[in-house]
């Protein structure tokens, strides 16, 4: 039986419990990760609908505007990452033998796609696959970061659960097509985020429209309104749309992401609008957790001096 490269706990192949032996991976449930100021999940209800693509193009727009920005690639089962943003190699490891993430583009990404060969299947169960997922928040040394985007798999299934119940996420992104199918699992994702308090940040539509190879010229792909009415009714923003760019899509699935492709293209122009909407729904979820804290904090200090005169 071949062996998994280390992840960096060994793993066997077709092996379904922990090593044995292995340091337990968390010490309580979404215990911080030092130096992350936020932690943004990129999700979607339907596969293939772009979230891979949003959130390589997202980080290079984001890194582009100055920010400290990392991916870490939730996908186990389908890692997309070291190939959309060409960080095919193995992950280095620093004088204290800490996996470190690899660059490029100026932002750090951890993938799965780092540690199996690139046509290898991942053959682990639950247990193990929650193992791996923690090990790449909390073993990996990430640089400090303002913003560590998280490219989930598609639905509302184990990974993203996980993550939701041991890491302290800011907040989600929902990408959807603007076709009725994917519009319908994409509300099945803001269900579960709001179902479990997470702040939806808003919606991207990709694939909003066709940029023709020949003259440039963008058409919509599918009668609109069907994103936009999900979001009202949702009461989540809209964030912006995003066209498909057929000629970009071939660089962008051998390592060049639409933003750098084609920097003064329409792709490029969606996603730095996109960017500026994160940043400003980041910032206004920190203001926001500021006044939480401070609540708080006036809470304890009145129900102290309440304790203090009771006695
Ligand atoms: N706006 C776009 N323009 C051109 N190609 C795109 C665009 N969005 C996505 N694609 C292409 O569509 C394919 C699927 O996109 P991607 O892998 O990002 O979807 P996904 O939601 O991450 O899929 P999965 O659910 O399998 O993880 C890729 O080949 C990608 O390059
Ligand atoms: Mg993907």
């Amino acid at each position: 039986m071949s062996e998994i490269p280390e992840f960096p706990i060994p793993v066997t192949l077709g092996n379904t419990e922990p090593t044995p032996g292995a340091q337990p991976w968390y010490a309580e449930p979404q215990q911080s990760i030092a130096g992350i100021e936020n932690i943004v999940l990129v999700a979607s209800g339907k596969g293939g609908v772009g979230k891979s693509t949003v959130t390589v193009n997202l980080a290079c727009a984001l890194a582009q505007a100055g920010k400290r920005v990392g991916i870490l690639d939730a996908d186990l089962y389908g890692p997309s990452i070291t190939r959309m943003m060409g960080t095919d190699r193995e992950l280095p490891t620093d004088a204290d033998g800490r996996t470190l993430p690899v660059d490029n583009y100026g932002v750090w990404t951890v993938s799965v796609g780092n540690v199996l060969p690139p046509e290898a299947a991942l053959v682990w169960k639950g247990p193990l696959v929650t193992q791996a997922l923690l090990q790449m928040f909390h073993d990996i040394a990430w640089p400090e970061l303002d913003i560590l985007l998280v490219d989930l798999p598609p639905g509302t299934g184990d990974v993203p659960l996980t993550i939701l119940e041991q890491i302290p996420v800011t907040g989600a992104v929902l990408v959807t097509t603007p076709q009725k199918l994917s519009v319908v699992d994409a509300a099945r994702g803001i269900a579960m985020f709001h179902d479990l308090d997470i702040p939806v940040f808003g919606i991207v539509e990709n694939m909003t429209s066709y940029i023709c190879p020949c003259c440039g010229e963008q058409q919509a792909l599918f009668p609109d309104g069907t994103v936009s009415t999900l979001a009202q009714r949702k009461h989540v923003r809209l964030l912006g749309g995003v066209p498909l760019d057929p000629e970009g899509q071939l660089l962008a699935d051998a390592g060049t992401p639409l933003v750098k492709s084609r920097p003064e293209g329409a792709v490029a122009a969606a996603f730095v609008g996109l960017a500026a909407e994160l940043e400003a729904a980041l910032e206004k979820e920190r203001i926001f957790r500021a006044r939480d804290s401070d609540a708080e904090a006036r809470a304890e200090h009145e129900a102290f001096w309440e304790n203090l005169l009771d006695d």
